[in-house]
């Protein structure tokens, strides 16, 4: 059945029976009559329940909020002074002639609007009722929307969408990674990809020319306010291009989201200035500035790109050459004889998008002679048997004939965040996990039958956590 008028129609509607459904979200009594907005997915309308015009007027008495219901009714324009210059649909009132209680609702643990005062524990640990706040909802829809331009944008532009392996084999981006063993091989394991990156670098040699992805990526790393453990990326992969292509495009994409989402905000700088490493070390001691003229107005964007970056660095743990972005970042053509008397002075076609003081999205231009990855392999302390295991394939597929290709991934969370002005990721991701990496809603992690673990080959330590008896 599918003759529902939403909140929102109900302007529209004035002197038509409509009916209605969604959920109680206030009702007051005044009197003998009967208030209560009613919540969909578009917003809210009031009803009102006389006694003596609707028949099912007793069971109107029992609604609490929450409830979900489903009310027919005539709509009337409100008299001038009943106007609600507060609600869009202030304008107009449902008179109700029906009831039908399709779901009667336990009080909730916290108030669904405002939920400022209210813990994040609480919060995630119902986060189904949670999303229900206006926020949630609209951050919700936010995200959407930027993916689906995203989407539409870069599939206008020629990009094909295609979805990478997430049960894999590790990829070096520095973080720890989430391990998954196999059942049918004994003592091997998957991985959990931290980005598409190799995958998307044979998709250029597979001839794919233009990739991209909203994908997911995995990373065991300690939490932030700008970090989870998983998280989305717009990865994308171009072929046959050098570092400006991938940075005009990027400008041009966001520009264009900006304009189309938030045609409110204004853009600092355009074009983005694109700043040397060195030069923002100096001048803001980071390299991620904010670059905005004023720091307190949430509608302003500054977004720059940070490039020529070091290709190395010593880490300080262990002072150990590793490199800054990933191992198959190209280094600047003008350097290259660097690499075998100063490494460390070597830059990479490698750049980070920076937006108000977070990093939004890192990428590079990509070796793409097996002979120059073999070499920064060596200056990174790589033996051949580890060259062999854990880059044997790309090697390989690089003997094929592959394009000169470069790509980057904008963290799809973060700049959601930002756009919609939120303090951290967590407020424009469905169902994030604590700071401290657990689903409070699903509790997880979660300890496992022994059964589970003997199919999967674990014995866990008994210095750890037991698993549960099966
Ligand atoms: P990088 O590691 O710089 O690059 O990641 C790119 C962007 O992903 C986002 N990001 C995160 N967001 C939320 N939680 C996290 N834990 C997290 N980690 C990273 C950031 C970051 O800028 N494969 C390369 C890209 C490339 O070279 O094309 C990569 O993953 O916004």
């Amino acid at each position: 059945m599918n003759n529902r008028t939403l909140a929102v129609e109900t302007t529209g509607a004035v002197g038509k029976e409509v009916i209605l459904k969604g959920w109680i979200h206030v009702r007051r009594d005044m009197g003998k009559i009967i208030f209560i907005h009613l919540r969909d997915r578009t917003g809210q309308v009031q009803v009102v329940f006389g006694p003596g015009e609707c028949p099912d007027y007793e069971a109107a008495k029992t609604l609490r909020d929450e409830f979900v219901v489903e009310i027919g009714g005539l709509v009337a324009a409100r008299g001038q002074k009943n106007v609600n210059p507060n609600m869009p649909t202030g304008t107009v009132e449902v008179q109700a002639r029906s009831l039908n209680i399709l779901s009667t609702a336990a009080t909730p643990p916290f108030p669904l609007e405002d939920t400022k005062n209210v813990s994040e524990e609480q919060r995630l640990t119902y986060r189904y009722l949670d999303l229900r706040s206006e926020r949630m909802n609209e951050n919700i829809r936010f995200r959407s929307r930027a993916a689906m331009f995203i989407r539409n944008y870069l599939t206008r532009k020629g990009f094909v969408e295609i979805e990478t392996p997430y049960i894999t084999k590790g990829t070096p981006e520095g973080a720890r990674e989430y391990i998954i063993p196999s059942r049918l091989h004994p003592g091997q394991f998957y991985v959990l990809p931290q980005s598409p990156q190799q995958f998307k670098q044979l998709l250029m040699v597979g001839g794919m020319e233009r990739y991209f992805q909203i994908a997911r990526c995995f990373r065991d790393e300690d939490q932030r306010g700008d970090r989870q453990p998983e998280f989305t990326q717009l990865d994308l992969e171009m072929s046959f291009v050098d570092q400006d292509d991938v940075l005009d495009l990027t400008e041009k994409l966001f520009t264009a989201l900006v304009a189309e989402l938030c045609p409110e905000k204004k853009i600092t700088t355009m074009p983005f200035p694109r700043i040397p490493y060195a030069e923002a070390m100096k001048k803001w001691g980071s390299d991620k500035p904010d670059i905005r003229k004023d720091k307190n107005n949430p509608d302003e964007l500054g977004f720059c790109f940070i490039v020529d970056f070091p290709l190395f660095e010593y880490s300080t743990a262990d002072k150990k050459l590793v490199n800054t972005h990933h191992l198959f970042t190209a280094p600047q053509d003008s350097d290259l004889e660097l690499l075998d008397t100063d490494p460390t002075k070597v830059k990479g076609k490698q750049y980070d998008f920076v937006l108000n003081g977070f990093e939004i999205a890192g990428g590079s231009i990509r070796i793409h002679d097996q002979e120059l990855q073999r070499k920064v392999f060596k200056i990174l302390k790589l033996t051949d048997r580890e060259i062999e295991t854990r880059f044997g394939h790309i090697l390989r597929a690089f003997s094929y004939g592959v394009p000169p290709h470069g790509g980057i991934a904008p963290g799809l969370d973060r700049i959601v965040m930002i756009l919609r002005n939120e303090p951290n990721i967590r407020e424009v991701i469905a169902f994030p996990k604590t700071g401290d990496g657990r689903d409070l809603m699903m509790g997880a992690p979660s300890t496992l039958p022994a059964s589970t673990l003997r199919d999967a080959h674990i014995q866990v330590r008994k210095d750890r956590k037991d698993s549960e008896e099966s």
